[in-house]
C-alpha cells in the first residue's frame, strides 16, 4: 500500500471502529439485539441488524440471556454447509452471532473437535462476543482473537470454512482481504459470505464520507469489481447464491448479496 492509502486506511478504520464499538456499548446497555450496524442518516432505514438469533438457533437459555446483536445483512452460514469436527473462521465477528451458528454446527456436543475463531479489530465487540461466549457455554469452542481482516492472525492453511457478514464493504483494501482469506483456508475449503455491493460506482464525493463508509454504503464496491477481487486472490469458482435490493443512494442501487467461494483443492 502506499503511504497516501496507509493513512485514509487508518483514518478509515479509525471511524469504523468508532461506529462499531458506540453500537457494542448500546446492544450490551439495551441487553437486547439492538444498536445500528449498516446504515447511516444518510441511508435511512437501512440497518442491517437486530436480527433474532434465540428463535433462529434456539441458543438463548435461561436468565443469562446473552444480548444477541446482529449487525449482519444476510445469512452466510445457512449456505456454508458446516459439518461437525470443522474449524471456521468468522472475518468481522462482531458479537458473535455467525459464530455461535456455526459452532452449533461443527461442535453439537461439547467436547466435540469442532471450533470457531472470530476476529474482529473492535475491543467493545470483542468484549461482547466473549461474554455472549461464556453465557451461551459455548467458550470451549468459540474464540474471538482482535486483529484486522487485511492482516489475520491466523495460520496458514488452517482453516475449513471462512464466514463473513457484512464487514469486508467496511476495509479500505478488500484486495488484501481476499488475499488473506486464501492464505488461511485449507486447499479445498471455501468462503460463504453476506455483503453490501452496488450497481455501479458511488461518486467520489461520497467516498471519501466515513460516516457513510462505517454505515456500509461507501465503501461498497461494484459487484463485478466485488467478485473480480475473489478470483484475483485465487478462488474459483465464485457462486452467487442471493442478490437482495437493500437501499438506494440516488442514482446508484446496494445490494446485500451472498456467495460462495472456493479454494481448489
Ligand atoms: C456490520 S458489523 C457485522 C458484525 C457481524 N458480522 C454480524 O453479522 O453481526 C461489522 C463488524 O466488522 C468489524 N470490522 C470492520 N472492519 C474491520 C476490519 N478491517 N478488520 C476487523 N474487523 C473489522 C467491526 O468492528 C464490526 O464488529
Amino acid at each position: 500500500m502506499s503511504k497516501v492509502l496507509e493513512k485514509d486506511g487508518e483514518a478509515t478504520h479509525a471511524a469504523v471502529r468508532e461506529h462499531y464499538a458506540r453500537s457494542a456499548r448500546e446492544a450490551a446497555e439495551l441487553s437486547a439485539g439492538s444498536g445500528c450496524g449498516c446504515g447511516t442518516a444518510s441511508a435511512g432505514n437501512a440497518c442491517c441488524g437486530a436480527g433474532d438469533i434465540t428463535g433462529e438457533a434456539n441458543l438463548a437459555q435461561g436468565d443469562a440471556a446473552p444480548v444477541l446483536a446482529s449487525w449482519g445483512c444476510g445469512s452466510p452460514t445457512a449456505i456454508a454447509a458446516l459439518r461437525p469436527g470443522q474449524v471456521v473462521l468468522d472475518l468481522g465477528s462482531g458479537g458473535g452471532y455467525d459464530a455461535f451458528l456455526a459452532a452449533r454446527a461443527v461442535a453439537p456436543a461439547k467436547g466435540a473437535a469442532g471450533r470457531v475463531i472470530g476476529v474482529d479489530m473492535t475491543p467493545e465487540m470483542l468484549e461482547l462476543a466473549r461474554a455472549n461466549a461464556q453465557r451461551l457455554g459455548l467458550d470451549q469452542h468459540v474464540e474471538f482473537r482482535q486483529g484486522y481482516i487485511e492482516a489475520l492472525p491466523v495460520e496458514a492453511q488452517s482453516v475449513d470454512v471462512i464466514l463473513s457478514n457484512c464487514v469486508i464493504n467496511l476495509a479500505p483494501d478488500k484486495a488484501a482481504v481476499f488475499r488473506e482469506a486464501f492464505r488461511v483456508l485449507r486447499p479445498g475449503g471455501w468462503l460463504s459470505l453476506s455483503d453490501i455491493v452496488s450497481d455501479r460506482p458511488l461518486p467520489q464525493a461520497q467516498r471519501r464520507d466515513l460516516a457513510s463508509w462505517a454505515g456500509c454504503v461507501s465503501g461498497a464496491q461494484t459487484e463485478a469489481e466485488y467478485l473480480g477481487a475473489i478470483r484475483a486472490a485465487g478462488f474459483t469458482p465464485v457462486e452467487v447464491t442471493s442478490r437482495e435490493a437493500w437501499h438506494r443512494e440516488g442514482e446508484v442501487q446496494l445490494f446485500s448479496l451472498t456467495l460462495r467461494a472456493f479454494k481448489p483443492g
